[in-house]
């Protein structure tokens, strides 16, 4: 109600000024103001000469005037305009307007005494196609809105001049900039820069575009048995974009290139959830809010091979990035122990094919043997009868990406055993022998002694007889 009253009056107030100044006023150059839409902007009108007083036209229409007091008239961008006390004391009697609209554009006079300063002001406005946020692999039109008379040029979010390339595409003298193909990294402040030759403006535009970091092919190399964790990051927190309804996140895998995508699992994102983690199956799943999914798949086996995507949907559309993992394992035939003369064949296979740039490889560790795989195949074979340590190992453009051990036990271990086994043997064979020998020799001697026992019977039998003879023979010598 107040300010209504206020109001009234000042518009009384206007309109009698107008009717009596009609002094004739000193035009002085013309100034041009660019502003953009939304901001502020001074108009700026300065006299030194100890006036008291100033009036802001618009099209000949009343702004804002002082004279004492402060007055506003009609014109649309009234309650939008003000003026600096303590500034106008110094003689500085530029118009502030906040909020800059495309219709305040246009002829300004300040009258200041019986001096006129003219402004021209310029509202330039960017806008992009489509607005809002944007989401990989979309394409975002620029373009500026308002006076066409002065130059226009772009720089990205790194502050680089724009030209022309395949993925950024300017049109209408410069006026529009096209960028194909929007990339994660492609979020952040892009700026118009707006020139004339007495006028300049810089009008910032945020991009903020939802997609994966590191999009470009990622493959993860590993030996079976070890644990695997895939890592998707999303280059925006999802708790910056209000106008996100809803947000679902999933893991798809699939064996190979030709094959349909299988969901492992998804879940839905809310801003209120904290921390999300899950068993699934063999998998961990970590969820960060609001930009980081964390998939760790323990003791991996050449079936878990695959391609990995992450998909995060939004009510947009999509985007989405897959890891592809590639598991090496290793096997030997015969497996076990190597007797002496025989070979062992040791196989080391990756589960997919392998890119031009590596190179698969046995070797013997601290060995001189060696054997590359033939050009392009994901396995190679070694023939040996060398027993210790072999490795089995791949290298992308001279960085080791994994490698796997496998020992080949010694065939002197196994006849050890076989040693051992026989001095045993001979050592029983040896007591079996004694002891027969023990009981052979027992049982002789007994024969022996049954023998002599025997003969000195016979022995004492025929003394007898011999001793009666001669007893007989001595009774008759006796007698
Ligand atoms: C005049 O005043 C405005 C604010 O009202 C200020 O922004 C501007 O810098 C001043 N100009 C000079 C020359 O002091
Ligand atoms: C616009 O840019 C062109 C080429 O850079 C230049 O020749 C011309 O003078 C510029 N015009 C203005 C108004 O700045
Ligand atoms: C992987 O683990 C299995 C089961 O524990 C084992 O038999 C196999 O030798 C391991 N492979 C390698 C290369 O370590
Ligand atoms: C997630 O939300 C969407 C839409 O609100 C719904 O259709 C879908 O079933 C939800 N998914 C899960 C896993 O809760
Ligand atoms: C070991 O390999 C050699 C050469 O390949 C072959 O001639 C020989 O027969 C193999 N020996 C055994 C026991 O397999
Ligand atoms: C290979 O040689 C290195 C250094 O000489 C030694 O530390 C390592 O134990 C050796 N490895 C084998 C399996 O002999």
């Amino acid at each position: 109600m107040d300010s209504f009253s206020i109001m009234a009056n000042s518009i009384l107030a206007v309109f009698s000024v107008m009717q009596l100044g009609l002094i004739p006023i000193m035009a002085e150059g013309e100034t041009t103001v660019f502003g953009a839409v939304g901001e502020q902007v001074i108009l700026p009108c300065i006299d030194k000469s100890h006036s008291d007083g100033v009036t802001w036209k618009y099209n000949d229409r009343v702004v804002i005037k002082y004279q004492g007091q402060l007055l506003k008239g009609i014109t649309p961008m009234v309650s939008r305009s003000e003026l600096n006390k303590q500034e106008m004391s110094k003689g500085n009697f530029s118009l502030i307007l906040s909020q800059l609209e495309h219709s305040d554009a246009g002829k300004y006079i300040c009258e200041v005494g019986s001096r006129t300063f003219k402004v021209q002001l310029q509202v330039f406005e960017v806008t992009g196609s489509p607005s809002g946020y944007l989401l990989q692999g979309e394409n975002l039109m620029l373009s500026i809105q308002g006076s066409s008379s002065a130059n226009v040029t772009w720089s990205n979010n790194r502050k680089d001049k724009v030209t022309a390339t395949q993925s950024r595409e300017l049109k209408n003298g410069g006026r529009s900039l096209q960028i194909h193909n929007l990339q994660a990294e492609d979020s952040g402040t892009w700026r118009c820069h707006i020139t004339s030759l007495s006028a300049k403006l810089d009008i910032p535009y945020k991009v903020l575009v939802i997609g994966f970091h590191n999009l470009n092919q990622e493959i993860l190399y590993k030996a079976v048995n070890s644990t695997v964790s895939f890592s998707y990051s999303l280059s925006t927190h999802l708790l910056q974009i209000r106008e996100l309804e809803y947000v679902r996140v999933g893991l798809e895998w699939k064996l190979m290139i030709g094959s349909k995508y299988l969901e492992k699992f998804n879940f839905n994102v809310t801003s209120k959830e904290p921390l999300w983690s899950k068993q699934m199956a063999n998998m961990e799943v970590t969820w960060k809010p609001s930009n980081h999914l964390e998939v760790k798949l323990p003791r991996v086996q050449s079936k878990d091979a695959g391609w990995y995507q992450c998909q995060l949907t939004v009510s947009r559309g999509r985007v989405e990035k897959a890891i592809h993992l590639v598991v090496m394992t290793v096997s030997a035939d015969p497996v076990g122990p190597l007797s002496k003369w025989a070979n062992v064949t040791l196989l080391c296979k990756l589960s997919a094919p392998i890119p031009p740039n590596a190179q698969l490889f046995w070797e013997h560790v601290n060995g001189t043997e060696k054997k590359l795989n033939m050009l392009g195949h994901s396995e190679v074979k070694v023939k040996t009868k060398t027993v210790g340590l072999w490795r089995c190992s791949l290298k992308v453009e001279n960085n080791m990406m994994t490698s796997i051990d496998y020992t080949v036990v010694k065939a002197a271990e196994w006849n050890n055993y076989v040693i051992w086994a026989a001095v045993g043997a001979s050592i029983v064979l040896l007591l079996l022998a004694s002891l027969c020998t023990f009981i052979c020799t027992a049982r002789q001697r007994r024969r022996r002694r049954a023998e002599k026992m025997a003969r000195a019977r016979r022995d004492l039998i025929e003394r007898r007889t011999c001793q009666c003879q001669l007893q007989l023979k001595n009774d008759y010598s006796d007698a």
